[in-house]
Protein backbone atom coordinates (compact mmCIF):
# COMPACT_ATOMS: atom_id res chain seq x y z
CA UNK A 1 0.00 0.00 0.00
CA UNK A 2 0.70 3.26 -1.04
CA UNK A 3 1.62 5.39 2.49
CA UNK A 4 1.83 9.19 3.10
CA UNK A 5 5.47 9.53 3.50
CA UNK A 6 5.86 8.05 0.10
CA UNK A 7 2.69 9.82 -2.41
CA UNK A 8 3.34 13.54 -0.13
CA UNK A 9 6.81 13.35 -0.97
CA UNK A 10 6.76 11.95 -4.49
CA UNK A 11 4.37 14.93 -4.57
CA UNK A 12 6.74 17.46 -3.21
CA UNK A 13 9.24 16.29 -5.87
CA UNK A 14 6.78 16.45 -8.58
CA UNK A 15 6.13 20.22 -7.29
CA UNK A 16 10.12 21.19 -7.50
CA UNK A 17 10.56 20.02 -11.09
CA UNK A 18 7.26 21.81 -12.48
CA UNK A 19 8.69 25.07 -10.61
CA UNK A 20 12.23 24.14 -11.69
CA UNK A 21 10.51 24.28 -15.46
CA UNK A 22 9.47 28.25 -14.18
CA UNK A 23 12.74 28.87 -13.31
CA UNK A 24 14.30 27.81 -16.77
CA UNK A 25 11.43 29.82 -18.40
CA UNK A 26 12.58 32.99 -16.45
CA UNK A 27 15.59 32.77 -17.18
CA UNK A 28 15.08 32.23 -21.26
CA UNK A 29 12.80 35.13 -20.70
CA UNK A 30 9.79 33.20 -22.22
CA UNK A 31 7.13 34.70 -20.81
CA UNK A 32 3.84 33.02 -22.45
CA UNK A 33 5.36 29.74 -21.60
CA UNK A 34 6.51 30.31 -18.00
CA UNK A 35 2.98 31.90 -17.49
CA UNK A 36 1.96 28.81 -18.21
CA UNK A 37 4.27 26.48 -16.07
CA UNK A 38 3.55 28.95 -12.96
CA UNK A 39 0.00 28.13 -13.45
CA UNK A 40 0.46 24.51 -13.37
CA UNK A 41 2.92 24.65 -10.08
CA UNK A 42 -0.20 26.59 -8.59
CA UNK A 43 -2.48 24.09 -9.36
CA UNK A 44 -0.31 21.09 -8.50
CA UNK A 45 0.98 22.89 -5.54
CA UNK A 46 -2.95 23.43 -4.35
CA UNK A 47 -4.10 19.98 -4.83
CA UNK A 48 -1.20 18.75 -2.45
CA UNK A 49 -1.70 21.85 0.41
CA UNK A 50 -5.31 21.07 -0.15
CA UNK A 51 -5.04 17.57 0.69
CA UNK A 52 -2.55 18.36 4.10
CA UNK A 53 -5.38 21.47 5.04
CA UNK A 54 -8.63 19.68 4.52
CA UNK A 55 -7.44 15.46 5.22
CA UNK A 56 -4.29 15.17 6.92
CA UNK A 57 -3.88 18.47 9.24
CA UNK A 58 -7.32 17.55 10.77
CA UNK A 59 -6.94 14.00 11.19
CA UNK A 60 -3.58 14.31 13.21
CA UNK A 61 -5.37 17.38 14.80
CA UNK A 62 -8.36 14.95 15.90
CA UNK A 63 -5.57 12.23 17.02
CA UNK A 64 -4.18 14.97 19.08
CA UNK A 65 -6.41 17.51 20.67
CA UNK A 66 -4.79 20.08 22.00
CA UNK A 67 -1.13 19.40 20.55
CA UNK A 68 -1.48 20.91 16.97
CA UNK A 69 1.55 22.64 17.59
CA UNK A 70 3.30 21.44 14.09
CA UNK A 71 0.19 21.76 12.21
CA UNK A 72 -0.53 25.38 13.01
CA UNK A 73 3.16 25.42 11.84
CA UNK A 74 2.84 23.99 8.97
CA UNK A 75 -0.53 25.74 8.05
CA UNK A 76 1.23 29.36 8.73
CA UNK A 77 3.83 27.96 6.29
CA UNK A 78 1.95 27.12 3.35
CA UNK A 79 0.06 30.99 3.97
CA UNK A 80 3.74 32.27 3.77
CA UNK A 81 4.31 30.29 0.07
CA UNK A 82 0.60 31.10 -1.10
CA UNK A 83 1.62 35.26 -0.26
CA UNK A 84 5.34 34.28 -2.24
CA UNK A 85 3.20 33.01 -5.39
CA UNK A 86 0.95 36.22 -5.76
CA UNK A 87 4.26 38.20 -6.00
CA UNK A 88 5.95 35.86 -8.33
CA UNK A 89 2.54 35.47 -10.08
CA UNK A 90 2.86 39.55 -10.42
CA UNK A 91 5.98 40.10 -11.37
CA UNK A 92 5.62 37.16 -14.31
CA UNK A 93 3.02 39.58 -15.27
CA UNK A 94 4.74 42.84 -15.26
CA UNK A 95 7.15 41.29 -17.34
CA UNK A 96 10.16 41.62 -14.63
CA UNK A 97 11.92 38.22 -15.37
CA UNK A 98 15.10 38.90 -13.08
CA UNK A 99 12.95 39.74 -10.43
CA UNK A 100 10.79 36.52 -10.66
CA UNK A 101 13.79 34.23 -10.11
CA UNK A 102 15.23 35.95 -8.09
CA UNK A 103 11.53 35.30 -5.76
CA UNK A 104 11.18 31.65 -7.14
CA UNK A 105 14.15 31.25 -5.56
CA UNK A 106 13.14 32.44 -2.49
CA UNK A 107 9.84 30.02 -2.81
CA UNK A 108 12.43 26.95 -3.63
CA UNK A 109 14.09 27.66 -0.24
CA UNK A 110 11.09 28.44 1.90
CA UNK A 111 9.00 25.11 0.19
CA UNK A 112 12.58 22.92 1.37
CA UNK A 113 12.61 23.91 4.69
CA UNK A 114 8.82 23.44 4.74
CA UNK A 115 8.69 20.02 3.08
CA UNK A 116 11.51 18.49 4.86
CA UNK A 117 9.81 19.15 8.00
CA UNK A 118 6.60 17.08 6.71
CA UNK A 119 8.60 14.33 5.39
CA UNK A 120 10.45 14.26 8.40
CA UNK A 121 8.19 14.65 11.39
CA UNK A 122 4.35 15.54 10.27
CA UNK A 123 3.82 12.71 7.44
CA UNK A 124 5.29 9.72 9.25
CA UNK A 125 3.07 10.72 12.13
CA UNK A 126 0.00 10.52 9.50
CA UNK A 127 1.49 7.13 8.58
CA UNK A 128 1.88 5.74 12.15
CA UNK A 129 -2.12 7.24 13.63
CA UNK A 130 -3.64 7.43 10.53
CA UNK A 131 -3.32 3.55 9.67
CA UNK A 132 -6.21 2.40 10.28
CA UNK A 133 -8.35 4.86 8.97
CA UNK A 134 -8.06 3.59 5.21
CA UNK A 135 -10.75 6.10 3.79
CA UNK A 136 -9.17 8.94 4.85
CA UNK A 137 -5.95 8.29 3.72
CA UNK A 138 -7.29 7.57 0.22
CA UNK A 139 -9.18 10.77 0.37
CA UNK A 140 -5.89 12.40 0.76
CA UNK A 141 -4.22 10.94 -1.85
CA UNK A 142 -7.17 11.31 -4.15
CA UNK A 143 -6.18 15.20 -3.71
CA UNK A 144 -3.23 15.13 -5.04
CA UNK A 145 -3.06 16.77 -9.02
CA UNK A 146 -1.06 14.32 -10.82
CA UNK A 147 1.60 15.86 -12.80
CA UNK A 148 1.33 16.42 -16.46
CA UNK A 149 4.76 16.24 -17.47
CA UNK A 150 6.96 19.22 -18.00
CA UNK A 151 7.50 21.47 -21.29
FE1 LIG B 1 2.61 21.46 3.47
FE1 LIG C 1 3.62 18.77 1.74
Amino acid sequence: MTTIQQAFTADHRACDETLAGVEKGLMAKAGAETDKAFARFRVQLEGHFSAEEQTLFPALEAVFPGGSGPVSVMRSEHAQVRDLCDSVQELIERGEFARAAQTVDLLFSMLQSHNIKEEQILYPMCDRFLQSNGEQIARALSQLVPPTGTS
